[in-house]
């Protein structure tokens, strides 16, 4: 069926110039764009958002990262959307992802990966409730 699913194009890849690039492999890959914006998260909101790691070793240097800098927020459609997405993107570590994924042609590291997949249809829908008002879907 057709689904949805929220997608953050991460501080290390729009400091590195490849909003475009990403955007690009996005739409030729299927996908429509519901929702989209740069915007940045503060401390409070990417601790809020990665909660579900606050035990884990990485989420002090995570939540910084993510807040460092602008991010590009956006909402995806397409049949089997959240499954194709995180295809498309590839592993969580760059040195582990298949060729021509986005974070093996675009990621810089484990912890700095440029892209964010949701994970499943709930997921989806909360991440991108996060983000965007109703009057910011199309
Ligand atoms: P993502 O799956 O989008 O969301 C959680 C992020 O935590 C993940 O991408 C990585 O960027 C990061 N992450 C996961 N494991 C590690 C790790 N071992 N060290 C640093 N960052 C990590």
């Amino acid at each position: 069926a057709t689904n949805r699913t929220f997608t953050m194009i991460k501080p290390d890849a729009v400091e590195n110039g490849h909003i475009g690039a990403i955007l690009e492999k996005i739409t030729a890959s299927g996908f429509r764009i519901v929702a989209l914006k740069l915007t940045q998260m503060t401390v409070a909101d990417a601790k809020e958002f990665y909660a579900v790691h606050s035990e884990r070793p990485f989420y002090g240097e995570l939540v910084e990262f993510m807040s460092r800098g602008p991010i590009v927020a956006a909402i995806l459609e397409k049949e089997n959307a959240v499954e194709d997405f995180r295809t498309l993107i590839g592993a969580t570590n760059p040195a582990d992802a298949a060729e021509g994924t986005i974070r093996k042609l675009y990621a810089t590291s484990l912890g700095e990966n440029a892209v964010h997949g949701s994970d499943s249809d709930e997921n989806a829908a909360i991440e991108g409730a996060f983000h965007f008002s109703g009057r910011e879907l199309f």
